[in-house]
């Protein structure tokens, strides 16, 4: 099955970060947002990271022009209706994804491919919400999604080898590698970055070693891009916090289990850099 117009819903941070990736690699792109108000915001930020690539000489201008062109924002479910795959990236609650694909199960035609970019919820939940549970799957991206280069293909039970096949080769068209995991919880980076996090989290908190120096620590010695403490300000320790205790919820395994002191930043409000504090302090 050959993908031309692509479905995006919710533009915040990964929304729209799969939004610009796929238009960028010449997909028609309908992204939607709850409010005119949010949506703006998204497609600003798509704006401001494609005026970016043409200031730094990564792209032509008239290449950004028409990007752009391939874009269109909605607040319409409706608008949806001839997609040929959607994309969910709204809130992390399942009850949430459950009624967006229930409701474009019944106004999509029947080929059109169903993915979540869920972190740790369950694909085959998503899909028992549907009629076509063989064209529902998992592609996770990473943030900040026009710069990493993987996406997480996770099949459920039901997930059709076709459906496995057309997401793959979708994927690697916008420029991505694909790795395919099965459904299962944290999936497979969730699952190897979690208990990291946890024990740099525990080595603080002993007295092990500052946080400074955790982070230097893995930056430097295992070669990684940015320590824990930062990253985890990356994600967002409401992310953190919220994939840990998914994780913890299905296996019970202790190295899963969130330790008390994230759960009580994210209580405080100390989400991160987007709220300007998390483990870090950011102006
Ligand atoms: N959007 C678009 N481009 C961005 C960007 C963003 N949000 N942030 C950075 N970039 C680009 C910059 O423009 C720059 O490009 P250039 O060098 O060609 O100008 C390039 O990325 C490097 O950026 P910087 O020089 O500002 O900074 P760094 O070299 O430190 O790179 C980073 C920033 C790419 C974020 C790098 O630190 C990194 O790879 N960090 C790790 C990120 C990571 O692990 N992400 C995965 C999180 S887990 C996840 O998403 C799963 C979910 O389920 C939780």
């Amino acid at each position: 099955m050959e993908i031309k117009k692509v479905g995006i819903a919710g533009c915040g941070l990964m929304g729209s970060g799969i939004a610009q990736v796929c238009i960028q690699a010449g997909y028609q792109v309908v992204v939607s947002e709850i409010n005119d108000e949010l949506l703006n915001k998204g497609i600003d930020s798509i704006k401001a990271n494609l005026d970016r690539n043409v200031q730094k000489g990564r792209m032509k201008e008239e290449d950004e022009k028409a990007a752009l062109g391939r874009l269109k924002g909605t607040t319409e479910i409706r608008d949806f209706a001839d997609c040929d795959l959607i994309i969910e990236a709204v809130i992390e609650l399942m009850e949430e994804k459950k009624k967006l694909l229930s409701a474009l199960d019944k106004i999509c035609p029947e080929s059109t491919i169903f993915a979540s970019n869920t972190s740790s919820l369950s694909i085959i939940e998503m899909a028992s919400a549907t009629n076509r549970p063989d064209r529902v799957l998992g592609l996770h991206f990473f943030n900040p999604v026009p710069v990493m280069r993987l996406i997480e293909l996770v099949h459920s039970l039901a997930t059709s080898d076709e459906t496995v096949n057309t997401a793959a080769e979708f994927g690697r068209s916008l420029g991505k590698e694909v790795v395919i995991v099965k459904d299962s919880p944290g999936f497979l980076v969730n699952l190897l970055l979690t208990p990291l996090m946890h024990e740099a989290m525990k080595a603080l908190e002993s007295g092990l070693a500052t946080m400074e120096d955790i982070d230097t620590a893995v930056r430097l010695g295992l070669n990684h891009p940015m320590g824990p403490f930062t990253l985890a300000d990356l994600i967002g320790l409401d992310t953190v916090y919220r994939i840990s205790s998914a994780i913890y919820e299905e296996t019970k395994e202790s190295r899963f289990a969130p330790p008390p002191r994230l759960k009580q930043m994210v209580l405080a409000g100390w989400l991160g850099r987007k709220t300007g504090k998390g483990f870090y302090e950011y102006k």
